[in-house]
């Protein structure tokens, strides 16, 4: 396994337990723990995300995928941006309480949004554990 494999599915195992104690957390009213563990991985989503799309265009790495397997890498980095763009509405709607009509519709709907991003990010995360163990 590459170094960045590494990184990536111990990252994935890590979000995957964390997604899960942050909603856990919200049941039981910690919201101030649920905010900071959101926030936390929102941001490492996209760092992992650009690091990827740098390390891909940049690292020199072009080990190509076997052509069968395309449908289902594109079907895995389109789902994962849903919750990424997602959960960034969220945080950002979140922080600007009150200050424009996009947070107020996305703090609104907190509820229903968080829970739809959370199953397929936790989706996404599964894939992800997935392919590295699988395909490499
Ligand atoms: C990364 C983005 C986030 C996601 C995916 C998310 C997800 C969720 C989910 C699924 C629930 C509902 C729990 C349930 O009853 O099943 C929830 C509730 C809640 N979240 Fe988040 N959350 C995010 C960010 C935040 C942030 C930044 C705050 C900031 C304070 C926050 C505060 C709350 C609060 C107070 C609730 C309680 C109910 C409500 O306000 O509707 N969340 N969140």
């Amino acid at each position: 396994m590459s170094t960045f494999l590494i990184i990536s599915t111990t990252w994935a195992v890590i979000a995957l337990v964390l997604l899960i104690v942050a909603w856990r957390l919200v049941r039981v009213g910690r919201s101030v723990a649920h905010r900071n563990i959101m926030i936390l991985l929102t941001v490492g989503a996209w760092i992992f995300i650009t690091n990827y799309i740098f390390g891909q265009r940049y690292g020199g790495d072009f080990r190509s995928f076997p052509s069968e397997y395309i449908p289902w890498i594109a079907l895995h980095g389109s789902l994962g941006l849903v919750p990424l763009i997602g959960a960034t509405c969220l945080v950002v709607g979140r922080l600007m309480t009150g200050r424009n009509k996009i947070s107020t519709h996305f703090n609104r709907h907190h509820k229903a949004y968080g829970r739809t991003f959370i199953v397929v990010w936790l989706f996404t995360h599964l894939g992800g554990i997935f392919n590295a163990v699988f395909m490499h």
